[in-house]
């Protein structure tokens, strides 16, 4: 069994999903364990609300398992994003590549998407994250929603283990910084990152199109938008600037 950064580390050729597996994984688990299950290829990965995630070989599929209260699940939407942010400014060489955060779990690299984040319940006090990170190609799809790119793209070449390696160290940093400050500091640190703070954004989700100003996040990860002096709290949807 090898470890990493504390982590079991579990990798796989192929797999129809690392969320799957890492479910799997949750039923045997021993409270105290931590494990992230990695594949190589992914063949029904899954992505956000009912979208898929195209697994090729090159990019990087992993699902985190660890344990924590079912009600800080939309917690650890920020800790992933954050942790593959402060991974990928580690990768970069030069400053010209703008990294920023989107709400509520995308890394956005020169505008466009690099990564997913699927945040699922695991058996028992089991969490899953499930995370994609376009390593080696963008993939194409028709229903994309928003535009996508690889670090290769960029110029930033790595492998998938150096890549979990760093990314399962800032994962660690993140949690001490929660335990040792509490949620708030992490959120704020996102937010420093966060795309449009500020500013005008528009929100779909499956019925409506919200637009606002995007002045925050509340305590329970959920998205403030102020609509002519009223503040509305979105907990879902897909957020768009406007200059898309
Ligand atoms: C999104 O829609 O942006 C989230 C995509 C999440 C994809 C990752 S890849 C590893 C893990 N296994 C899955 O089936 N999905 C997640």
């Amino acid at each position: 069994m090898e470890m990493i950064n504390n982590w079991i580390w579990q990798s796989f050729d192929e797999l129809d999903s690392t969320n799957n597996q890492a479910l799997e994984w949750s039923k045997s688990a021993v409270s105290g364990q931590r494990c992230v299950i990695t594949a190589k290829k992914q063949t029904a990965g899954r992505g956000r609300r009912g979208r898929q995630w195209i697994g090729g070989e090159g990019n990087l599929f992993m699902s985190l398992v660890f344990e924590a209260a079912p009600c800080d699940l939309s917690k650890f939407v920020f800790v992933s994003s954050l942790a593959l942010f402060q991974t990928i400014v580690v990768f970069r060489k030069q400053d010209d590549i703008l990294l920023e955060l989107k709400w509520p779990n995308d890394v956005l690299l020169n505008g466009a998407k690099v990564s997913g984040i699927l945040l699922e319940k695991g058996d028992g006090d089991f969490l899953i994250s499930g995370i994609g990170v376009n390593l080696a190609f963008a993939p194409v799809l028709d229903s994309l929603v928003y535009p996508a790119i690889s670090l290769k793209d960029v110029g930033i070449q790595t492998d998938c283990k150096t890549f979990l390696k760093e990314f399962l160290r800032q994962w660690n940093m993140i949690l001490d910084l929660w335990h040792d400050y509490g949620f708030q500091r992490v959120l704020d640190i996102w937010l420093e990152h966060a795309k449009s703070l500020g500013q005008e954004i528009v929100v779909k989700n499956e019925n409506k199109t919200l637009k606002g100003v995007f002045t925050g996040i509340d305590e329970n990860g959920a998205l403030l938008l102020s609509q002519n002096g009223s503040l509305v709290k979105i907990l879902a949807g897909d957020v768009f600037f406007n200059e898309e």
